[in-house]
């Protein structure tokens, strides 16, 4: 039986305000005990709704993000942070340089550390995470190949902060945001499955019906390493939060 449940909201914006109403609350609450919270961030199109209710939380009902960590899933490798599509430029664009979490509180791995220390840079990351208390909350979405993060088919349950291989499919659905497939990077970093699975909540979110068979298999399918995201099934916190189109399969 799956301990990961499903919601289903009438568009995009409905789901984002939810979250950002109940992660808002989570910071406040945190704040009046004076004490941090981590939030492990995403990147894609599917958090944007997400980040501009936070941001419009910040601007316009004086949430504070001080007492916020944040650490993303993942990067790029071989683009330096003001490339154009990495992100670190993302997070910027996209939610950080909105907010006022402190910019010694901001963690991504970085895209252009030299093959010969990625294995320290990732144990490093891992020790970050753990020394900032390990995540409370995980935000998640899901690429066709049905992975989190970077977390290709063939990643196991147990996998930790890595240099991974990029799947073609995940290349493609990238290349015209890099101007074609020739730009787009062959390798990331990533979160593993076990560094992402040990957040005390996690939200998948996903719209549209171009996922909503990635979903049902998430959802649905086998727990196993073909689809990463199907390990959430065994997590006794996690949620999908879906549109109607993305949830099509599972109704
Ligand atoms: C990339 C990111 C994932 C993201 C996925 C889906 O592969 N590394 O974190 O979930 O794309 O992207 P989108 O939200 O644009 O569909």
């Amino acid at each position: 039986m799956s301990l990961c449940n499903f919601r289903v909201f009438d568009s995009p914006e409905a789901a984002a305000r939810v979250l950002a109403s109940e992660v808002g609350e989570l910071i406040r609450s945190r704040a009046g005990e004076g004490r941090q919270v981590v939030l492990g961030l995403a990147t894609g199109n599917t958090p944007l709704p997400f980040y501009r209710e936070l941001a419009r939380l910040h601007r316009e009902e004086g949430l504070s993000f001080s007492n916020v960590t944040t650490f993303n899933l993942d990067e790029y490798l071989g683009l330096p942070r003001e490339h154009a599509e990495s992100y670190w430029t993302f997070m910027h664009r996209n939610l950080l340089d909105h907010i006022d979490v402190p910019a010694g509180n901001v963690n991504l791995p970085s895209g252009t550390v030299p093959e010969a220390d990625i294995p320290a840079h990732c144990a490093d990351y891992e020790a970050r995470i753990r020394e900032a208390g390990g995540l409370d909350f995980q935000l998640l979405g899901i690429g066709r190949t049905g992975h989190i993060g970077f977390n290709e088919p063939g990643s196991p349950k147990d996998s930790r902060t890595r240099r991974i291989h990029l799947d073609e499919i995940t290349r493609q659905d990238a290349a015209p945001a890099f101007g074609g497939i020739g730009n787009v990077p062959t390798h990331a970093v990533t979160m593993g499955c076990g560094t992402i699975l040990e957040a005390r909540r996690i939200v998948l979110l996903a719209w549209g019906s171009k996922k909503a068979s990635i979903v049902r298999e998430a959802l649905r399918g086998p727990v196993n390493d073909q689809v990463s995201a199907s390990f959430l099934q065994e997590h006794p916190n996690a949620v999908f939060y879906l549109d109607r189109e993305a949830a099509a399969e599972l109704i």
